[in-house]
Formats: structure tokens, C-alpha cells, sequence
């Protein structure tokens, strides 16, 4: 045993004993064991028990591999935390693996030590090093990392250090294996091909993906607007895949409310009256004063849509969406058809429901810098689910530059 070894695990344990938070405790290790072992890069990912898959939480040096995530036993890291196995990779076998998914980050002409962070109950994550300056990972270099990601998880335990990426885990909405056909004349297409999707309380999804991919199908299942092929819906653990009329029309009217790229606003109605005109088919509506106060347009009431710019039109179409105080807001490319600084404000007022209102809200969008704002950012491909990962810091709307 050489002097460096016992050294970081000595610091390992200072610094350990300092942590008082998850984050740092993960983020001092990494830091030591990346100088230790000599890496250009690494990451810690953490297992989310509850969806079973692997999120990376920390990272250092790396870009782009924070809340990237992976299933159990997919990419290093799910393998890594499936087998509680450390892999050693070498500079020529590096190019061919991908830390999660089949989106997901790879690595190329760099060496990659993948840890299991493992108590000897269970496995709790695993640290992924890279780049090693002098070549190729050792035995040692694997062995110490081990040990201090053994000695950082019991002190995760002992702590009762918690990694939960959501407070309440009830998802409002569950959709399952979701599949959705459309028939063009004697050819049928698969535009959706097994959707699974949980979405939180009060969570700020993003889904992202290719033009003509299924964004708005999917969307518009969830809204009620459009029937599923085959899958099932949950709202609330309540099974919405196969409707009454009736049960479709209480669920549209006042569970969900809709935001499209076209802001489909009656054009001989008032900014005021299109609100008020869906606050009086709900339940328990807003006052709609109240709704334009708060995308900021009270001085606007009086004015017809064509007396409105494209933001203030998308902002009464908000105002509409919110008088129902409904669980969930589906936002269809809000913002497309908007300039820089008019979709910031509706980013804005978007990000300020969420906060305030505490309401969910699941927007499409193919502009990857508005993920930025989200909790959680799902990419749709080819009618699946490519990839997830979760902020846990999200940027503000008004931060966000393209
Ligand atoms: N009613 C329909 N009948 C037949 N095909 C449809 C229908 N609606 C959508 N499609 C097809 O399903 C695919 C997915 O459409 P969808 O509108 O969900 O894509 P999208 O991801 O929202 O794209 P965009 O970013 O361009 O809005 C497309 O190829 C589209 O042509
Ligand atoms: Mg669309």
C-alpha cells in the first residue's frame, strides 16, 4: 500500500465528515478520486428506487451528463448498478460503450473506470471516471475507488442521505406501453410504438424531439384529444385509456388545459371574454380578471385578439388554460411562433404557474435550450422514449438564450 492510497481515503473521510448534504459528499469524492487516479473527467450517478433507473447527479469536468439517466443494467452505468461490478475499460474498447442510453453521452479514445457506490446490503449508485492522463486504468486505480465509493456509500447510509429527484412520487398522469396507429388509405403507420411515461405533481416536463416523431400525438392522448390505439392512461391511478363520452368531456373541461403554438383564441371575443367564455364551462373556475393579471395582461381586457402581438395572444391563451385551475397544462410548441423575447415572457409566466400554482405542466418543444428550464427533459424518437433525465437545478426562463 502505497503513501497516495492511504492519503485519499484519509481525505475521503475528512471530507466526508464535513458533508452535511448529498450533493457535497458525492462531489468532494469525485473531486479527490478524479486527481487521485489522474482522470480528465468523471460522474457520479445515483439509483432512483422508485423508477429503477440510474441518474446521473454530479459530475466534474464532464459536460452534458447531468440528469442524463439509464435503466437498470443499459449503458455502463445501469450495467454497473444491475451487477454492483466495477468495469475497466480501455482506450480502444471506450469508443464502442455509452454511459445510459441509446442517447446518451459516449465516450471516445479515453479509458472509463466504472465504481458501484455499494453498501453491503445494496447498491446505491457508481462514480464513472475517464480520460486517465497516463493511459489505461490499473487494478489499484479500481481498488481505490472502490473502497472510498464503499466508505462514501456507508457514510450516505449512515447519514440517511436521501436521493429522491421528486417529493411526491404519485405521478398525476401514467401512461403505459402506449401505442398509436394511424391508417392512411389501405397503409397503417405506427406513429407511437410502446410510450411509458410517469409525470409528477407540480413538475415542469420538456419533451423534446424531431418534427413528425409524435410529440403532439402523444400529447394530445394525454389531453383526451385523441384515442390510443392500444396502452393505458392513468390520471390519478384512475384508467382513462378507454373513456365514456361523458368521462371524456368532465376530464377535458376541467382537468386539463391546453397551450398551442396557434393560439386558437375566438377572434370576435375580448381577451377577457375568451377567458371568461372557458371559465364558465368549469367547475370551480378562476375569477378571469384574475387569470389575465396573472400572465399580466389586466390592462389588456377590452382588446379582440387582432388588437394583440403573437406574445400577448399566447399569454390570453395561457389565461384561458389557467382559469379552469386545471392539474395539468399540455403546451404544444408555445412558443414557435414567437420572437426571442416574447417567448421568454411566456416562458416566464409558464415557469411562474409551476412555482405558484404548483400546477404540472408537460410542454413540447424542439428547441433543446428551453429543456434547460424543465425538472425533466424526455426526448421522443422514432414514437419512443430515447431518454430522460432529470435538473435538479433548472435554469430560470429569463436565462435561457438562443
Ligand atoms: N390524423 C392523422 N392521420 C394520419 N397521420 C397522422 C395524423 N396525425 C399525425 N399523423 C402523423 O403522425 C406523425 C407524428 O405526428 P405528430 O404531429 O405527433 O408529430 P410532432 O412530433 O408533433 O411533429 P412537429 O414537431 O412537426 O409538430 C407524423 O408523421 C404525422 O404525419
Ligand atoms: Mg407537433
Amino acid at each position: 500500500m502505497d503513501t497516495t492510497y492511504v492519503q485519499t481515503i484519509w481525505q475521503v473521510m475528512d471530507e466526508l465528515h464535513n458533508a452535511d448534504q448529498l450533493e457535497k459528499a458525492l462531489s468532494s469524492c469525485l473531486d479527490i478520486l478524479r486527481d487521485a487516479t489522474g482522470s480528465n473527467q468523471g460522474s457520479i450517478w445515483m439509483l432512483d428506487t422508485q423508477s429503477e433507473r440510474v441518474i446521473a447527479l454530479i459530475e466534474s469536468n464532464t459536460a452534458d451528463t447531468i440528469g442524463e439517466s439509464a435503466a437498470l443494467g443499459e449503458g455502463v452505468a445501469g450495467e454497473v448498478v444491475l451487477t454492483s461490478e466495477a468495469r475497466n475499460y480501455n482506450s480502444s474498447e471506450a469508443g464502442r460503450v455509452r454511459l445510459a442510453g441509446a442517447d446518451g453521452p459516449v465516450i471516445t479514445d479515453e479509458s472509463i473506470l466504472a465504481v458501484p457506490i455499494r453498501t453491503p446490503q445494496h447498491t446505491l449508485g457508481c462514480m464513472i471516471l475517464s480520460g486517465k492522463e497516463t493511459g489505461d486504468y490499473t487494478d489499484d486505480d479500481a481498488r481505490l475507488c472502490e473502497n472510498c465509493c464503499a466508505i462514501l456509500a456507508l457514510d450516505i447510509d449512515d447519514k440517511g442521505f436521501e436521493f429522491r429527484p421528486f417529493e411526491d412520487r404519485q405521478p398525476v398522469v401514467t401512461v403505459r406501453d402506449v401505442i398509436k396507429e394511424f391508417q392512411n388509405g389501405e397503409e397503417i403507420r405506427q406513429v407511437l410504438k410502446g410510450v411509458n411515461l410517469d409525470v409528477f405533481p407540480g413538475e415542469l416536463m420538456v419533451v423534446l424531439g424531431e418534427s413528425g416523431c409524435g410529440k403532439s400525438t402523444l400529447l394530445n392522448i394525454i389531453g383526451g384529444m385523441d384515442k390510443m390505439t392500444s396502452g393505458k392512461l392513468l390520471v390519478e391511478g384512475k384508467d382513462m385509456s378507454d373513456p365514456s363520452e361523458d368521462e371524456l368531456t368532465r376530464y377535458r373541461r376541467e382537468y386539463v388545459g391546453f397551450i398551442f403554438q396557434s393560439y386558437n383564441l375566438m377572434p370576435n371575443l375580448s381577451a377577457y371574454e375568451n377567458i371568461e367564455f372557458i371559465g364558465e364551462i368549469a367547475d370551480d373556475p378562476m375569477d378571469s380578471g384574475e387569470a389575465l393579471k396573472m400572465v399580466g395582461l389586466e390592462d389588456k381586457a377590452d382588446h379582440l385578439p387582432s388588437a394583440l402581438s403573437g406574445g400577448q395572444m399566447q399569454r390570453v391563451s395561457i389565461a384561458r388554460a389557467l382559469v379552469k385551475k386545471p392539474k395539468i397544462i399540455l403546451a404544444d410548441e408555445p412558443t414557435a411562433a414567437l420572437d426571442y423575447d416574447t417567448s421568454v415572457k411566456v416562458l416566464s409566466v409558464i415557469e411562474e404557474i409551476v412555482r405558484e400554482q404548483k400546477t404540472t405542466v408537460l410542454m413540447v418543444t424542439h428547441n433543446p435550450e428551453i429543456a434547460k428550464m424543465a425538472n425533466r427533459v424526455i426526448k421522443l424518437r422514432d414514437g419512443k422514449i430515447s431518454s430522460a433525465r432529470v435538473n435538479l437545478h433548472p435554469h430560470k426562463a429569463a436565462d435561457l438564450v438562443w
